[in-house]
């Protein structure tokens, strides 16, 4: 089965089917969920935090994201990968927005791009999908305004919030994006947007009116207890797992346990003995 279009996508959103997106950074991750079966890959500048160990998304650069959208497009075979364009690659111009879109596809292999903002963003979506390179939105939440925003705060409470919220939707579709990501915004705004649109909606704290769902890889499987949003599910809890094994590997490496002999490559004639020379 080739990967998923911009055309499939779109027929899920039609034809009522839910579209399931979750990030990968590395070959690894990328292999699983596309063989789990997921429809969307999101190579996130989340990856700021996740793999890179940073405070935000800030930091992360065009050329982590190339490199990174590179080795998850080694293990997908099914899923759509879209990968997301960092902080300052696409703000100063729609120019320049274009320029490091084309590099995503060219050197990152991904098949579309994603970035943040409603209206502000509208011509930089314009000049990438002129191009055609497909676009995927991102409004409500957008951490890469963290600093304007205060935090990591639900967006488009108030009515005038709400108003402001359908706008930027609009406008991001208007502009040729293919898909929006709606991030922590009230689920009732984020169904009446999901209505309005002819675009599919992918939620992230967004509640279940969207048209699809997005998380962080690391979040659904537990890897980090200490981090537990409300609108992030664990399905599986597998960071005492990982610990649990890492420290028995440590057991029998200390007690001379591991490797035994069937890891071992034992010779049909014993090592010859070393003549010493002196
Ligand atoms: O960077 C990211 O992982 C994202 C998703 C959480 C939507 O933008």
């Amino acid at each position: 089965m080739p990967r998923k279009t911009v055309p499939d996508l779109q027929r899920m959103k039609a034809e009522n089917h839910k579209i399931a997106m979750i990030t990968a950074y590395d070959y690894t991750m990328a292999r699983l969920v596309d063989m789990a079966g997921v429809d969307m890959v999101l190579v996130g500048d989340s990856l700021g935090m996740v793999v890179q160990g940073a405070e935000d998304t800030l930091s992360v650069t065009l050329e982590d994201m190339i490199y990174h959208s590179r080795c998850v497009s080694r293990g997908l075979t099914k899923a759509h990968l879209t990968v997301d364009l960092p902080f300052m690659s696409f703000q100063i111009s729609p120019a320049q927005a274009l320029e490091n879109a084309g590099r995503i596809i060219k050197e990152g292999h991904a098949q579309s791009v994603k970035l943040e903002g409603g209206e502000r963003s509208a011509a930089a979506i314009r000049a990438i999908v002129q191009a055609g390179i497909p676009v995927v939105g991102h409004v409500g939440l957008t951490p890469q305004s963290l600093h304007a925003l205060g935090g990591y705060r639900l967006q488009g409470r108030g009515a005038e919030a709400a108003k402001r919220l359908i706008q930027d939707s609009l406008a991001v579709e208007e502009a040729g994006a293919f898909c929006l990501v709606l991030e922590m915004v009230p689920a009732d705004l984020a169904s009446r947007i999901t209505e309005e649109l002819a675009i599919p909606t992918i939620g992230i704290g967004a509640g279940v009116g969207c048209d699809g769902q997005v998380l962080v890889c690391n979040d659904l499987l537990g890897l980090d207890s200490s981090f537990k949003p409300r609108f992030v599910k664990r399905f599986a809890e597998l960071e005492a797992p990982v610990a649990d094994a890492v420290k028995a590997y440590i057991q029998d490496v200390r007690e001379g346990t591991f490797p035994g002999v069937e890891h071992s490559f034992v010779r049909k004639h014993p090592a010859p003995r070393l003549a010493r020379v002196y």
